[in-house]
């Protein structure tokens, strides 16, 4: 394992790629391998069980490639799937959990915080778990939003449909009296500007992906794992085939993806 190596990423498909772009912003010398499992999505509405499966199945790929570090860039298998990841993977392992409970924990004034995230993600615990331990005396609001995950992808991010549905689901939450609430789904930072309108001014959102690219360039620079020479680069691989993920992923990623290799089987 050596400086030169790429970072692994993956995610239940193009959700990923939200975290993929903040992480090419925080480190644009770094080499990454972002694997979409486009062909076993959502993992959102599925057994812990499954998403765990998965997780280590994509993990696997990854490490044979010789990464340096991998980051599990899907709330929902992060939820579920650390622990086992981090005690099969000799690499180090990021989740977006941590970081976005860590930056929901500073940045409450009044104590106050909300969680939205898949069905399996809010079920899971994990966020509430994660900010417990950070600040035991907290009051924590969780919901989980699955819609807003076939939103995001067909784009519909803004309009009446999309307000009725975000309006419908972060009701309760607009009148916990929360000041501080995480988006805790890949997905979500598209819709971040009609979650802002709708919980108004005083509520600050905290997108994971962001929080993670600074621990993952953190991580890297404690180990002295960091490349700080050369143009970064990414490279993308599914398990579906890869027209969709290369058309609806752009828009996560906010730049176009040339191409993706297909890949058949994980394990
Ligand atoms: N990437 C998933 C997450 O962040 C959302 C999409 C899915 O359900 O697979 O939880």
């Amino acid at each position: 394992m050596g400086a030169g190596d790429a970072i692994g990423i993956f995610d239940s498909g193009v959700g990923g790629l939200t975290v993929l772009h903040a992480l090419a912003e925080a480190l644009p010398a770094e080499r990454l391998f972002y694997l979409g499992d486009a062909g076993r999505h959502p993992y959102g509405t599925k057994s812990g069980e499954t998403v765990a499966r998965y997780s280590l199945e994509n993990a696997e790929f990854l490490l044979e490639k010789g990464i340096k570090l991998l980051v599990v860039a899907c709330n929902t298998a992060s939820a579920v799937a650390l622990d086992a990841l981090r005690e099969r993977c000799a690499v180090p392992v990021v989740g977006v959990i941590e970081p976005g409970a860590r930056a929901a924990a500073a940045r409450t004034r009044n104590q106050r915080v909300g969680v939205i995230g898949t069905d399996a993600t809010i079920a899971s615990g994990a966020y509430t778990h994660a900010l417990r331990a950070l600040r035991p005396g907290l009051e924590i609001y969780t919901r989980p939003c699955p819609l807003l995950v076939p939103l995001a992808e067909e784009g519909w991010v803004e309009g009446p449909i999309a307000r009725g549905v975000v309006e419908t689901y972060l009701g309760t939450l607009r009148h916990s009296g929360i000041d501080t609430l995480v988006l805790g789904c890949t997905h979500y930072p598209l819709l971040k500007p009609l979650i802002a309108e709708v919980m108004g001014e005083g509520v600050v959102l905290i997108d994971s992906a962001e929080e993670t690219a600074r621990d993952v360039a953190a991580e890297l620079a404690a180990r002295g794992l960091g490349r700080r020479d050369g143009a970064g680069s990414a490279s993308f691989f599914v398990t579906d085939v890869p027209d969709r993920f290369i058309r609806i992923g752009a828009r996560f990623l906010g730049t176009r993806i040339d191409s993706a290799v297909r890949i058949d089987r994980l394990a």
